[in-house]
């Protein structure tokens, strides 16, 4: 059985963007030595216009083959104009409103998402699957979460968009890695206690 990873950015209050789920305000931290780690144990994560500015669309995929994200987060994409945010990877986004998919390599899902998801982590392969967000997805998600992989920037918001929107449920997670940064950015990871 393959992993759902989430992998996430948020602030130290665990918020993943402002109130609407702008999280901009974070992508300064993403200087030369967080990029270079990112670049070289996640380039997957990164959306295909990026890599093309950075040089790097031609780097294989080292954890994941396969992205879930929901339709507000996908809308950032569309918005400018781009319709397969994350062309080296197999895309499903979230929605029961786009209807017909705007670009073949993105299935929509509109029904039983969980399902959808434990068929896609039953598939024999040796890539994971990025859960990219945002709140509403994760929270419909968080039962199917095998593992979360949390970049923390050094802020404090007090308010905004959480890292679930789902009720209170806690789940116990253990610690398998930790690594800071200089800038103050810490990247963990949790595998699910079972
Ligand atoms: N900090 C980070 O690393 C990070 C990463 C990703 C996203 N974000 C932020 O997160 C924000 C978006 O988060 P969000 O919580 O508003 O929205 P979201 O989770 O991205 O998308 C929500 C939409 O997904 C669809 N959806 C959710 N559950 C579903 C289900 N069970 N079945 C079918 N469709 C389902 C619905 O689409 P329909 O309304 O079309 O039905 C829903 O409106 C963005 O502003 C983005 O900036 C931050």
């Amino acid at each position: 059985m393959r992993k759902l990873t989430y992998f996430i950015a948020c602030s130290i209050d665990g918020f993943i963007g402002d109130p609407e789920g702008d999280a901009s305000y974070m992508y300064p931290f993403v200087d030369e030595e967080l990029l270079g780690h990112l670049t070289s144990e996640y380039p997957e994560t990164i959306p295909t216009h990026g890599r093309r500015q950075l040089g790097i669309d031609d780097l294989p995929n080292k954890r994941f083959d396969t992205i879930v994200q929901g339709r507000a987060s996908y809308d950032l994409a569309l918005k400018e104009g781009i319709t397969s945010p994350y062309a080296h990877l197999r895309e499903y986004v979230a929605s029961r409103t786009l209807g017909e998919s705007p670009d073949p390599n993105v299935e929509i899902v509109a029904d039983d998402l969980a399902g959808r998801v434990r068929a896609l982590k039953a598939e024999d392969s040796a890539y994971d699957i990025y859960l990219c967000g945002g709140a509403q997805i994760a929270g419909a998600l968080a039962d199917e979460i095998d593992e979360l992989v949390i970049k923390t920037y050094p802020v404090v918001q007090r308010s905004g968009m959480p890292m679930f929107a789902s009720a209170f449920s806690p789940t116990e997670f253990t610690l398998e890695s930790l690594r800071g940064f200089g800038n103050g950015v810490v990247v963990r990871t949790y595998g699910r206690k079972h």
